[in-house]
């Protein structure tokens, strides 16, 4: 056929007359005298009727069709209540392009099998709401940084070692030798600070962590920023702009997407709207043992229950800073106005989405970046390249990473990280 096809909404958005629409089977149901078929493509889906005596030639054919199967339609649109989603193409022509097996998706099957199935789960509308969110966030990401005068700068994804912490490197085979997966673009990219001031990055990040939590992925987009003489009130002020510009473009861009995944819009509501509370992680152990009667030891990490306990008082994401220097990143620098704690922040999302983003000053004091590798345990000849790096007009700058997942997770409203990319990887999910 060499209509010219339009997208099934715009055809519903025309409402009236001759229309060429083309997509794949969604539904199909029929009787002796018509063919009902559900059309769907990128942008909607549409019901599609056919019948028999306009199609005698072809009725074998289009009787067999199959879910999933690939069709050009040529009709007329025009408003039905009783469809599906209000509109109705009637028949006049139809091209059948791609036949397609019995599809092996139904209602019955669980995460895993869905899983196993994941090539031909993303065409699901649920799957393309994620999608179409998750691409929202991606670009205004980029959009963000780069309205802010950021350069966009990718550093290496092999790395020779020597990161966050050790224990959670995956290594790669290179040549004779051992190399491992960036954790972090963040070691590179103060390099760049010293050229460029403000650069950031969209890029995976890789993690062999033993976890097989709703949050965690091995594979995941880490979106990154790096700032030159930035203290730490100013990359908390960064990190919530980012968040609320992204907000605002998914609630412009998406709210069908967001309806469809039965999202509450109210939940999100407070997080554009509201400043978001920056405290200590010494006032939330107060409060923990105040409200929660939780006792935490001062210097240990706060995990995840508790995390989620101090975020039931809140309906927006949550700054706690001053983390105990001992247990943070060795380029965590010490607050020297409260030296057993680093000048760090986490930002806490709600709603049990725990830690959206990590970030800190820089510690560019080399002994003191020497003593903390040491007290990790971690071979200093890895770092020599980080060492020199601040030999050489070292100024105050510093940071943060966003988990890109954890966000889509938590604006979708999904119970698991894993739908909030194309093909997860976790422990245990490594195909297709
Ligand atoms: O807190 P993290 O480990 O911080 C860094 O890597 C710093 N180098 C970032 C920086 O300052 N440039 O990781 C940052 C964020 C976390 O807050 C979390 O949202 C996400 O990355 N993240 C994960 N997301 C999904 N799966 C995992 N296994 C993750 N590990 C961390
Ligand atoms: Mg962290």
């Amino acid at each position: 056929m060499d209509e010219k096809f339009i997208s099934i909404s715009e055809a519903m958005k025309k409402g009236s007359g001759k229309v060429a629409v083309r997509g794949w089977v969604y539904r199909e149901r029929g009787s002796n005298e018509f063919k009902f078929l559900i059309i769907r493509d990128s942008s909607e889906t549409i019901q599609c009727v056919l019948k028999k005596e306009k199609f005698r030639k072809q009725w074998a054919d289009i009787d067999k069709l199959q879910v999933e199967a690939s069709v050009e339609i040529i009709g007329n649109v025009k408003k039905d209540s009783r469809a599906p989603t209000g509109y109705e193409i009637s028949a006049e022509k139809i091209n059948i392009v791609g036949l397609s097996n019995e599809f092996p998706i139904n209602k019955d099957l669980n995460e895993e099998l869905l899983g196993d199935r994941r090539h031909l789960w993303i065409r699901s509308r649920k799957m393309n709401a994620i999608l179409k969110i998750r691409s929202t966030i991606t670009g205004a990401l980029h959009e963000y940084f780069r309205s802010k005068g950021f350069y966009e700068f990718q550093s290496p994804i092999l790395i020779p070692g020597g990161a966050e912490n050790g224990p959670t490197l995956f290594s790669v085979d290179y040549f004779e030798k051992k190399m491992y997966l960036a954790q972090t673009w963040q070691l590179y990219a103060e390099a760049a600070m010293y050229s460029l001031e403000k650069v950031y990055c969209l890029a995976p990040s890789f993690r062999a962590e033993k976890s097989k939590t709703s949050r965690h992925l091995t594979e995941y987009w880490h979106t990154e920023m790096e700032v030159a003489w930035a203290k730490l009130p100013d990359l908390m002020n960064y990190a919530e702009e980012m968040i609320k510009s992204v907000l605002k473009r998914v609630l412009e861009k998406n709210r069908k997407e967001l309806e469809f995944l039965g999202r509450d819009l109210r939940k999100l509501e407070p997080s554009l709207k509201k400043k978001f509370p920056r405290v200590t992680y010494e006032q939330v152990l107060k409060v923990l043992k105040e409200k929660k009667k939780a006792n935490i030891q001062w210097g240990k990490d706060l995990r995840t229950i508790e995390e989620e306990q101090f975020m039931e008082f809140y309906d927006t994401p949550v700054f706690v800073t001053n983390y105990p220097k001992e247990i943070m990143a060795f380029y965590k620098p010490r607050d020297p106005k409260n030296p057993k704690t680093a000048l760090c922040f986490d930002m806490l999302a709600p709603e049990g989405n725990g830690e959206l983003i990590g970030g800190s000053e820089r510690d560019t004091n080399i002994n003191e970046l020497k003593k903390s590798l040491k007290a990790k345990g971690e071979k200093l000849e890895d770092y020599d390249y980080y060492f020199d790096i601040h030999s050489y007009g070292a100024i105050p700058h510093g940071g943060f990473g966003l988990g890109t997942e954890r966000m889509i997770k938590w604006i979708c409203g999904l119970d698991t990280i894993k739908d909030a990319i194309g093909f997860p990887r976790t422990m245990t999910r490594f195909k297709p």
